[in-house]
């Protein structure tokens, strides 16, 4: 089988982790990097020994095989309509697909063109087991995300309720709705929350409560179901990425995974 050719938008701690996977295993080319700011493209061609083509455009990524965001939820937007005439797309801002009229949009392009859009699990256990269980209906879906409030600088929810991080010295909770409102208050650091509603009961059901914990050393999501199934709860501590404490460490390793099944027979789990 031939190498499967992949384009990589979004040079920061997850992108990275990604290029430097496909560096060691030959079943992946990395042939374009593409990030906003140079530096962050220039400091991952440093690390890898197979350098790609460093573009501006997916315009440029002719011959991918794969294109993946890890970049943002603006670039999902313009970016990765564009990606998807070119070849299957990875998402990992999946934020983006909040905005439903956009995400019926982007799918139905998918399908026309045969394209498959991939979103991993990202910093999140549960997602096979939530995928059977939806075979029965769900009744509720919960999310518990706590980290140390100084991950929460600069969201859109902190500034607009002026939330005080820096005095906060027990565990509290700053936020408590549905996963739209999360994914708007919170863009970086809530991703899962839609990934979570994409595979159960959707945005607008799925019910999110966000805690800022300053004894918190890893980013914990907690996730609660109940349907005909039974009832599932499943508590993941992730270690911050070494890159960007936002990001946890997961989120990359989940990535690296998802890439490998495309090149793997054997496929484990639902
Ligand atoms: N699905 C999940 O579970 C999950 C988990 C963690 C992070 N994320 C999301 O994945 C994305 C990447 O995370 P990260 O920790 O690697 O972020 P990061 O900030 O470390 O890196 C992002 C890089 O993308 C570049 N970028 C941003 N917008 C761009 C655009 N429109 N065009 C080109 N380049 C652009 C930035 O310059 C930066 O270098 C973020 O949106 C993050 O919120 C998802």
């Amino acid at each position: 089988m031939s190498a499967i050719k992949v384009g990589i938008i979004g040079c920061g701690a997850i992108g990275t982790e990604l290029a430097q996977y496909m560096d060691r295993d030959k079943r992946f080319q990395l042939l374009y990097i593409l990030d906003e700011k140079k530096e962050a493209s220039e400091k991952l061609l440093a690390k890898l020994k197979n350098k790609p083509a460093e573009v501006i455009s997916v315009t440029d990524m002719e011959e991918a095989d794969l294109i993946i965001e890890a970049a943002s939820q603006e670039c999902v937007r313009e970016r990765m309509p564009g990606a998807l005439e070119k070849a299957d797309v990875m998402i990992m801002s999946v934020g983006a697909f909040s905005d439903t009229k956009f995400f019926r949009e982007f799918r139905d392009k998918a399908e026309k063109l045969g394209r498959s859009i991939h979103i991993p699990s990202g910093a999140i256990a549960g997602l096979d087991a939530l995928k059977a269980a939806a075979q029965g209906g769900l009744d509720s879906v919960t999310l518990t995300t706590r980290k140390h409030p100084s991950a929460f600088e600069g969201a859109p929810w902190v500034k607009k309720t002026e939330v005080p991080l820096h005095a906060i010295k027990k565990p509290t909770v700053i936020f408590e709705g549905t996963a739209n409102r999360a994914i708007a208050g919170f863009p970086k650091n809530i991703n899962v929350a839609i990934t979570l509603a994409l595979a159960g009961v959707g945005p607008e059901q799925t019910k999110v409560k966000i805690i800022a914990d300053p004894f918190a050393v890893r980013n914990a999501h907690e996730i609660d179901v109940v349907g005909k199934f039974g009832t599932m709860n499943i508590k993941l501590e992730s270690n911050p990425s070494p890159y960007n404490k936002k990001t946890s460490r997961l989120a990359a390793f989940s990535a690296i995974a998802t890439l490998r099944k495309l090149a793997e027979s054997l496929q484990i789990g639902t």
